[in-house]
């Protein structure tokens, strides 16, 4: 980058810090971020403390690893140290969660909206349904957003659990957490945010949402790689509540195999078997460049090349299928082009790297690291594929993108 270049754009600097932009047009970081220059060294330190301390590496730090790398993630989220355990996957973070709350008659309820993740949405479905729950849930009017009132609507007093995205994964439209919080408090029901399109791109406070679980993964605006999902248990949930989806990893006790459950305090009590060690060194680095990046610059980036994104779309008669106000607009941009599976696979190939969703058509990610340029090179790039028709060599082909 020139001196020019990071002068303008501060958070360029960090372009160094992520080798697969030297080599493509990477504007995915709403699947996959970009992975750090340093996780191959933390990778090697996996390797090494393996194969040369076997067995005791377990007590050379790896057991502690889910908190201690949850540790990372706290001061993006606001919480303190020791409030955040790593779990594999969010879909696990979220049976947890489900677990640890009975649903007795006139307190069953779980209120989900009907964009959230179908992951999600597949365990509260069956699971609670099992163990006796009842999922209200709240339509969308227009595909892309939730109207804040319908939820509220929603929430009452046999409100055991809201459980809702934070961010849609579709729109990246961005729910009023802060209402629904409040309101489900108002009745006595807890909250369980689903962050994973909010944490690194935009500002979550988890004390001043007043948030009882938040989950979320470390892959895409965190830069973590695939195996680091987190979940945040506010203190007073902690001590009211155990998981019964759990594990030896949760034990107070773990290495006394002892025959009863003894759950251990904070964060440890959300673990259950042996943890993804190799995904939580992966995990380490991203969240430190995005804290070093800064929250608030990162959000103020994402904004301005959101609107870019949306003018550009716009100015070519492209439905765009994302907010149009930036307040309630996450990191993401998705418009629909004709022959959008098609122009994708043809970005791909180009070194192009963008996603392609059904109803949404071709979402496109900008990340702290995203230059101006390459958002006009890709939307540019589009211009191209539709002119010369070239998206018709890749109408039929499998995407190399998921
Ligand atoms: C909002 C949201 N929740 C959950 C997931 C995936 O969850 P898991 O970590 O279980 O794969 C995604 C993945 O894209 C997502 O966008």
């Amino acid at each position: 980058m020139t001196e020019h270049a990071t002068r303008n754009d501060p958070l360029l600097t960090f372009r160094s810090e992520f080798p697969i932009l030297e080599r493509s047009t990477y504007l995915v970081s709403n699947s996959l971020g970009a992975m750090p220059r340093g996780v191959p060294d933390r990778l090697a330190e996996y390797v090494d403390q393996w194969a040369e301390l076997g067995v005791r590496a377990w007590a050379n730090g790896w057991w502690e690893m889910p908190v201690r790398v949850g540790d990372e993630i706290a001061p993006l989220i606001g919480a303190a140290a020791g409030e955040i355990a790593m779990l594999p996957n969010v879909t696990i973070a979220q049976t947890s969660v489900l677990s640890a709350l009975d649903y007795s008659a006139g307190r069953d309820t779980i209120v989900m909206t009907e964009l959230d993740f179908p992951s999600v949405r597949y365990v509260y479905d069956g699971l609670a349904t099992r163990l006796g729950a009842r999922v209200v849930v709240v339509s969308s009017e227009d595909g892309i957003g939730i109207d804040t009132q319908r939820v509220l609507d929603a929430i009452d007093e046999r409100t055991r659990l809201v459980a809702i995205s934070h961010v849609l994964f579709q729109s990246a439209y961005i729910m009023d957490a802060a209402a629904i919080c409040a309101r489900a408090k108002e009745v006595g029901a807890l909250v369980s945010l689903d962050a994973f399109h909010s944490v690194g791109v935009i500002p979550v406070d988890v004390k001043a949402l007043g948030v009882d679980f938040l989950s979320g993964g470390v892959l895409k605006w965190l830069c973590g790689g695939p195996g680091g999902a987190f979940l945040y248990v506010s203190p007073e949930a902690s001590r009211a509540l155990a998981p019964s989806f759990t594990g030896w990893q949760a034990h107070a006790h773990p290495f006394a195999f002892a025959p009863e459950m003894e759950y251990a305090e904070h964060a440890w009590r959300w673990l259950n078997g042996t943890p993804p060690i190799p995904a939580l060194f992966a995990a380490i680095e991203g969240p430190r460049i995005v804290r070093r990046a800064g929250i608030d610059a990162i959000r103020a980036k994402s904004i301005r090349q959101t609107t870019r994104l949306i003018e550009l779309a716009d100015a070519r008669g492209h439905r765009v299928t994302a907010p149009r106000d930036a307040r309630v607009r996450g990191g993401t941009v998705a418009f629909d082009v004709p022959h959008a599976y098609g122009v994708a696979q043809a970005l791909l190939a180009n070194g192009v790297i963008v996603d392609y969703r059904p109803n949404a058509g071709i979402r496109i990610g900008p990340h702290f690291y995203t230059t101006d340029d390459e958002i006009e090179r890709a939307v540019g790039s589009i211009d191209d594929i539709l002119r010369d028709e070239t998206w018709r060599a890749y109408e039929h082909t499998r995407s190399t993108v998921t």
